[in-house]
């Protein structure tokens, strides 16, 4: 049930492209600003999560790179997005499983199952990635906000009735996510050519608010407060140890911090938001943490 998933997640999000053209822009310009600040060469670029490309900047990519190389778990996803592109000779779609566990527990049911019984299974999961069907170096990686969606499944149980999984199965989902991590930033550094850059964009609040019952989750009001309604986003930064004290983190957004260290260069963090499903009646959207690692 991993693939299905994450594939109804994306059917979800197919049409979202006019609603995140301002988070898609952001990403652009940011990319702009990396590829001229950094002088970075411009042959090839790797998107991984690339799903349907809405967070991705594609006539931003297609103006630059000579070959642009697009990963995700859903091939349909991949369907739509070059269903998006101009320049379809630049592409190559791979499928790949960006967790290295989904095999694992494909065939499992992971919701009509006991609490002890996840967490045994959990356990039990030994994360590979694998990323050799990507063939060469890159002068970019953007990894498109796919760090927290890699786990989704596994307390997809808890996710689909809108509660907290207990503490046990968080932290076990915890010791697979700091795991599969440490993997792919490992396998990413391999992939870039010296002085390349990693965009790693990762959501990493979310903010829920019911515009009819004024009804705002914890975390919406916090960053409402201290960024003033969204115009100053940077300035969740002030609030940073009180949101991991109050546990308020997206799980898969915290990062392995010493492996990172020791691979990259860390040259700035942007501060974005992704209005990813406002509606009259409801609005979800998350802040989003954009690190520009440079391959040392
Ligand atoms: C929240 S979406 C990001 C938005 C996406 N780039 C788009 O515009 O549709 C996360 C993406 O990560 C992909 N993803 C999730 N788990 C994955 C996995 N294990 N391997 C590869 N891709 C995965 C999903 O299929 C989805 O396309």
């Amino acid at each position: 049930m991993y693939q299905y998933v994450q594939e109804y997640a994306n059917q979800d999000t197919r049409d979202s492209w006019d609603e995140w053209s301002g988070f898609r822009n952001s990403i652009g310009s940011i990319l702009t600003i990396a590829i001229d600040r950094y002088n970075l060469s411009t042959n090839r670029i790797l998107v991984l999560g690339a799903g349907n490309g809405n967070d991705v900047p594609i006539d931003i990519i297609e103006k630059y790179f000579g070959e642009i190389v697009i990963v995700d778990i859903d091939p349909k996803a991949l369907d739509s997005f070059m269903g998006k592109t101009k320049q379809k000779e630049k592409y190559t779609k791979i499928v790949i499983d960006l967790s290295g566990f989904a095999a694992q527990v494909e065939n499992l049911n992971l919701v009509d199952i006991t609490d002890d019984s996840l967490i045994e299974l959990i356990k039990k999961i030994s994360p590979k990635v694998d990323l050799s069907a990507i063939h060469g170096k890159f002068d970019v990686i953007y990894n498109a906000n796919y760090f927290t969606q890699l786990t989704i499944p596994l307390g997809f149980k808890y996710q689909q009735v809108h509660v907290q999984p207990p503490d046990s199965i968080k932290q076990a989902i915890s010791a697979i996510t700091n795991n599969t991590q440490i993997q792919l930033f490992q396998q990413i550094e391999k992939l870039l050519n010296i002085n390349g850059v990693c965009l790693h964009s990762s959501d990493f609040l979310e903010l829920n608010y019911n515009p009819i019952t004024k009804e705002a989750n914890e975390t919406c009001k916090l960053v409402m407060q201290v960024t003033e309604g969204l115009k100053y986003i940077e300035n969740v930064q002030t609030i940073n140890s009180l949101i991991s004290e109050k546990g308020l983190r997206i799980e898969g957004s915290t990062l392995p911090v010493s492996l990172i260290k020791q691979i990259f260069k860390t040259n700035t963090v942007f501060f974005l938001y992704w209005p990813f499903d406002h509606s009259d009646m409801y609005f979800k959207g998350y802040v989003v943490q954009l690190f520009v690692f440079q391959k040392l």
